[in-house]
């Protein structure tokens, strides 16, 4: 700060009757400003200035530099700047850490306010004592009140172990905070650095995690630890890198390349959340016109119904302005989920995707399209459910690994969720996968079909094989390939199509394929006021 301050006694004194006063400027600079000048820099300044160029040299931000990427300029307002640790042990008193190795304060990011936290590692490996867990405790609580997201930025050792179980003490206050206020508010982790032992749960207990290539790590216990323990020899990366976390365990939620990234991916996201569970997801104005023809749709009804496709391109084609932030892009690629608009509004996405595995639900995609339904539940977000899904996925890895308990959490999902669920079912739709995906009986408020739908109890082939398995064995091995195919169709014919289940009004309307944009927007507007928002939402969003 500057010394140079405006004395406007001696500058008024100095003028002339009916001249201009022109205020000089000296250097009066009261003991109480000095003092206060000089803690404060100290305090902004952060760790040692080794352990500055150390993070620099790691090629990561400081965790100042992060805050002014992600807020809008000189909107960030610091609160517990002077704040020390009370611990005397280890030497922690003497290092004089103040604001102990996290920055907290309230920003606004595109003009909307949220609380953050930033993890500062160049003070002692930005570990978590009872002060720092305290200040991030505080900022929940306001942010809570205040109605505002919660964002975190981590970059921690963990624990800070010359602190015992005082610091463990602050990860329970935070656990307990993250809870308490899941479903309440948007809480978003942003992980930009080593995020250890008990780090990594707070993470987990909020609703989206951001991570960056070759800079953020997540592990209960690191490579050293799993050598003694198991014997296995495993890197930092390959234990707990960005992209094992994003396509393996599924614990984050979006990969960034570079720090700026994330910070531009979390403020994309943010464009779509409402601040709070009693407020509805910011709409926005658009220009692509609500009756825009989906000639892809048509195409999709000619293409025969075992051909694979990403269905990305039918979620771009859908949503103003073709644009789509998708949610967990490389866990379980056989159900897409994210954030679009429909005529402006906010919609959350669930789609199976043939593209991988034939778009069949399993555990992992049950766990990850369960999770966010109860998100969009808690948030007011309406539920767009496109449907192409063969069925479970067989095998005894599944049923082993429990398909009944994870598949029968997307079922619980749907069926708990009251916000506007509008579902298409755009081809196959077989067995207990299309009862789970938004089916009428299950709470669909609106539920339409493309005239290519197939939804029956199972797939023609395998239908036939069960119902003239006889007829099939007695026939000629020649005659046997002929005989199946002619089954097959009449079996596709009168079960395989959407006129059977549109007939019990299971399926309301069979639509047109181009007609499918107008038609969403239409049965979304005549949702809109199904439910006030923060009624009815009481449900946090509990990992699963
Ligand atoms: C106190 C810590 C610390 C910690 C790091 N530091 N972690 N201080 N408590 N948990 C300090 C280091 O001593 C060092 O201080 C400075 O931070 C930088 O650390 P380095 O090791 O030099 O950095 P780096 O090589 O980048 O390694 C980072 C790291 C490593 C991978 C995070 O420091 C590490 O493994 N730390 C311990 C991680 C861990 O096991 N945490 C679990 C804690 S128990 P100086 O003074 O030398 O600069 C826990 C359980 C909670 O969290 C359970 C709650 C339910």
């Amino acid at each position: 700060m500057s010394d140079l301050i405006e004395d406007p006694i001696s500058g008024s004194e100095s003028q002339g009757k009916g001249k201009k006063a022109h205020p000089k400027k000296v250097r009066i600079v009261p003991e109480s400003l000095k003092r206060f000048r000089g803690v404060h820099d100290q305090a902004a300044a952060g760790g040692p200035p080794e352990k500055i160029a150390a993070q620099k040299a790691k090629g990561k931000l400081g965790a100042r530099e992060r805050i002014a990427y992600l807020v809008d300029e000189g909107s960030f307002q610091e609160l517990g700047l002077l704040m020390e640790s009370r611990c005397t042990d280890f030497g922690v008193k003497d290092k004089h850490i103040k604001g102990d190795g996290v920055i907290t304060g309230f920003g606004t990011i595109n003009g909307r306010l949220a609380a953050i936290f930033s993890e500062d590692f160049t003070q002692l490996g930005g570990s978590l004592g009872r002060t720092h867990a305290d200040k991030i405790a505080k900022l929940m609580d306001m942010a809570a009140d205040a109605r505002v997201p919660v964002i975190g930025i981590l970059d921690s050792g963990g624990a800070r172990i010359q602190e015992g179980v005082d610091s463990l003490d602050g990860y329970g206050e935070i656990f307990l905070r993250n809870t308490k206020y899941s479903g309440v508010v948007p809480q978003i982790s942003i992980i930009l650095g080593p995020c250890a032992g008990g780090a990594v749960y707070s993470p987990a207990l909020t609703d989206f995690v951001f991570m960056v290539k070759g800079i953020s790590h997540m592990f209960v216990t690191g490579p050293e630890v799993v050598k003694s323990a198991t014997g296995e020899e495993v890197d930092f990366e390959t234990l707990g890198g960005s992209m094992t976390h994003a396509s393996k365990s599924g614990v984050c939620h979006f990969v960034a390349n570079s720090e700026p990234d994330c910070f531009r991916q979390v403020k994309e996201l943010l464009n779509f959340l409402p601040q709070n569970r009693f407020e509805k997801a910011p709409a926005q104005e658009t220009k692509d016109p609500p009756d825009r023809k989906i000639t892809l749709l048509e195409k999709l009804c000619e293409i025969d119904p075992r051909k694979p496709y990403r269905v990305h391109h039918i979620i771009w084609w859908l949503s103003d302005d073709h644009k789509f932030l998708e949610v967990h892009h490389d866990f379980a690629k056989n159900i897409v989920v994210g954030f679009m608009r429909l005529g402006g509004q906010v919609v959350g996405v669930i789609a199976n995707n043939p593209a991988h595995m034939a778009g069949a639900l399993d555990i992992n995609s049950s766990d990850k399209a369960a999770r966010f339904i109860r998100f969009l539940n808690a948030f007011n977000i309406p539920i767009l459910t496109l449907v192409d899904v063969p069925g479970y996925w067989p095998g005894v890895a599944q049923e082993h690994g429990g398909i009944i308990r994870h598949g029968a959490k997307l079922l619980y999902a749907y069926s708990e969720a009251t916000v506007p669920k509008v579902t298409l079912v755009l081809r196959k739709a077989y067995g207990g996968a299309y009862i789970a995906m938004s089916s009428k009986l299950m709470g669909g408020d609106i539920n339409f079909s493309l005239p290519s739908a197939e939804i029956a109890v199972m797939g023609p082939r395998g239908a036939i094989e069960i119902l003239y398995s006889r007829q099939i064995k007695e026939a000629k091995e020649e005659d046997r390939d002929a005989l199946r195919a002619k089954l097959a169709k009449e079996y596709s014919d009168k079960f395989a199509s959407p006129y059977q289940t549109a007939s019990t009004g299971s399926i309301d309307e069979v639509i047109e394929p181009a007609q499918a944009r107008a038609q969403l927007i239409a049965a979304f507007r005549m949702l809109a006021g199904k439910r006030r928002s923060g009624e009815q939402n009481l449900t946090g969003n509990i990992p699963l």
